[in-house]
């Protein structure tokens, strides 16, 4: 049985959602602790695909799936395979629509066992370009920025659409946190537009804002300033609210967070749902944040250690 496999995981923005599609750099994390990984088997038959919300063959996938479909349609035809004859199995721990990457993750995992299935060694640009094939299906604009992340082993420095691997020689702990709401991105970047359009002198600035943010919070990162990392973290957060991304749910995420000690929190991804980040010093920190979280209405929590690369 001729077999592919390809992986990629989760991610979080530490700065720079929606300016990034503006042309602010960004900065975003890894979430190698929740990964997804596809198995691609030639097998007689049709084209088929097996993952949680569906399975069946891939030409009559719900709507759900239309951004994963174009991404396999697209890549075998790029590697030249056949439509058909292939099974193909999507596993991951990654919760759809909560601005953690999923949707590049999963069309990244795809690509990498397509390509594998063909004994095809794509290219950075390939991969990307393949990748995009489904993030424009699902949120029209994509910067790229969750194509990279999704497939970086390292922090990203994101700007103009290149990705650069970020040395952080920090300690913290990220909490991050679902507020069971489902993140709407495509709708979240069209309000960014609309803001934009009509309140263009205040959307210029917040755009400006949150990319001095990223700057910033990178020399934080690089230079092991976490309290300041978290304050610029806070600051984000209000101009992502102005800019009307963040929603009431987020906010009590975000307050609770910081009444329980967070140095910094925000919300993370594509917002209007979806998860909210916030910084701890430590693991006792994150413990006391982690259950402020759930108290005010988090339905799940993870951790991801940022260190410094020696510590991983
Ligand atoms: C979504 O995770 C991040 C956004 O900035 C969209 C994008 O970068 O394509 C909201």
């Amino acid at each position: 049985l001729r077999t592919g496999r390809g992986k990629a995981h989760a991610k979080v923005i530490l700065f720079g959602e929606h300016a990034v599609v503006h042309g602010e750099p960004a900065v975003a994390l890894p979430l190698a602790e929740l990964p997804v990984r596809v198995t691609a088997e030639a097998v007689p038959g049709p084209l088929t695909i097996a993952s949680t919300p569906y399975t069946g063959v891939l030409h009559e996938v719900p709507e759900l799936l239309d951004a994963p479909r174009a991404v396999v349609l697209a890549t075998l035809d790029h590697v030249g395979l056949p439509h058909e004859g292939i099974r193909i199995m999507v596993e991951g721990d990654v919760p759809p629509a909560r601005g953690l990457g999923s949707s590049a993750a999963v069309a990244g995992a795809l690509v990498r066992a397509l390509a594998d299935l063909a004994g095809r060694d794509l290219t950075e640009a390939e991969y990307l370009d393949l990748v995009a094939v489904g993030e424009r299906v699902a949120h029209g604009s994509p910067s790229g920025l969750d194509a990279a992340a999704t497939a970086a082993a390292e922090p990203v420095w994101f700007e103009a659409g290149v990705a650069r691997r970020l040395a952080t020689r920090m300690s913290g702990v990220l909490v991050v946190a679902d507020s069971g709401v489902k993140g709407r991105t495509r709708h979240a970047v069209a309000s960014v537009r609309t803001f934009l359009e009509r309140r263009p002198m205040r959307g210029a600035a917040l755009m400006t804002g949150l990319g001095a943010l990223a700057q910033g919070g990178a020399l934080d990162l690089t230079g092991d300033r976490p309290e300041a990392l978290g304050e610029k973290m806070t600051q984000a957060q209000g101009m992502l609210r102005e800019l009307g991304v963040s929603s009431p749910e987020l906010d009590r995420l975000v307050d609770a967070a910081l009444a329980a000690g967070a140095l910094g929190a925000k919300l993370t991804g594509g917002g209007q749902g979806g998860c909210i980040i916030a910084l701890a010093a430590d693991d006792a920190a994150a413990d006391r944040i982690d259950l402020a979280l759930r108290e005010a209405g988090a339905i799940g929590t993870w951790r991801h250690r940022i260190g410094p690369e020696e510590d991983r």
